[in-house]
């Protein structure tokens, strides 16, 4: 069999050198891990939330374990664009990885800023625009649960950098589909979804919520078979890329997203499960695409066999 194609075409300029992606809030900077990979390997590293100024998130406790996966509150801590740019940015691209830096704002002209500190920066391949968290001006609504407000923040970002926008939507959109179509018009490259679904936990001889902000985000296996469902709808109403993302803890389960539409994937919880994850999706991937001799990935993308009505 010839070489394996694993290349996958997010936008003509933004090509990965494969469909694994490490997701937000999961791999810190990429630096964090260069101890067990070579961080270059990866798809692309899409490095904690970046916001105008830095963050210290909530008080403890702010992450705990389920039955299936996480349910964190980190509050999106980090150390804020400039300083990510200054001090974590040169030695990323010394290593060589594809770097997407995500941000967010509580208002649209703190993601227009932070856009505008980022482009033209060299070593960042792509913006995502985490539209997950609470629109300050309307009272903690998301951002992300109204197509008006979304359309909005990449609207201000579109104007702000000519880098790819990948807007990641969140799984509790009352409308998924405006949404899409919103951020579309708005001038985003790429969507990727999904981000945390909202939970929480009780400790019952207290009868208190576990999680200082009492709900946090879902994340992990739990998860994956929801995600799997809002990517494949996704998949069949956007006019642009699809990057799947929830409990992807193998192989097997990043090629499920593929087949349902996704052109590449994140995987999160499964790095705080086993640092070298991102590389062993890879290499299952690979084993696949060798066994069923498909040469090229981007054939899989969208395969699905739906069963005849
Ligand atoms: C500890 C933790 C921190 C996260 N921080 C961010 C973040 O800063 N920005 C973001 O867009 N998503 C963040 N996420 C969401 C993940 O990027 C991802 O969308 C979600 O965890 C679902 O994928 P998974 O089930 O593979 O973990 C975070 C998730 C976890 C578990």
């Amino acid at each position: 069999m010839e070489e394996l194609n694993t290349k996958v075409h997010i936008t003509p300029e933004f090509v990965l050198k494969n469909p694994v992606m490490v997701a937000s809030g999961t791999f810190g900077y990429g630096l964090e891990f260069t101890e067990f990979m070579n961080i270059s390997q990866i798809g692309a590293i899409v490095v904690k939330g970046l916001s105008l100024k830095p963050r210290a998130g909530n008080p403890p406790p702010r992450i705990i374990e389920t039955p299936a996966g996480l349910i964190n509150a980190i509050g999106l801590q980090n150390i804020g664009v400039e300083h990510f740019v200054k001090d974590k940015l040169p030695e990323l691209r010394r290593l060589g990885a594809t770097v997407v830096a995500n941000i967010f704002g509580e208002r649209v002209d703190e993601y227009r800023e932070v856009a505008r500190i980022l482009d033209g920066v060299e070593g960042i391949s792509a913006i995502e625009v985490n539209i997950s968290c609470p629109n300050v001006k309307k009272g903690g609504l998301k951002f992300g649960q109204d197509p008006a407000s979304a359309r909005e923040v990449v609207a201000a970002v579109r104007e702000a950098t000519g880098l790819p926008l990948i807007t990641k939507l969140s799984p509790d959109a009352p409308d998924l589909k405006a949404m899409i179509e919103a951020v579309e018009e708005a001038g985003t490259d790429a969507i990727s979804l999904v981000n945390t679904i909202p939970a929480m936990a009780i400790d019952v001889e207290k009868r208190r919520p576990v999680l200082s902000t009492v709900t946090g985000g879902l994340s992990g296996p739990a998860i994956k078979p929801i995600a799997l469902r809002l990517v494949w709808q996704a998949a069949s109403v956007a006019k642009v890329p699809v990057i799947g993302i929830g409990g992807i803890m193998n192989g097997r389960d990043a090629l499920e997203f593929i087949i349902a539409g996704a052109r590449a994937v994140q995987v999160g919880t499964l790095n705080l499960v086993e640092p070298r994850g991102a590389m062993k999706v890879i290499k299952e991937i690979e084993a696949y695409m060798r066994q069923h001799r498909i040469e090229n990935i981007e054939a899989l993308t969208g395969s699905l066999v739906l069963p005849e009505r």
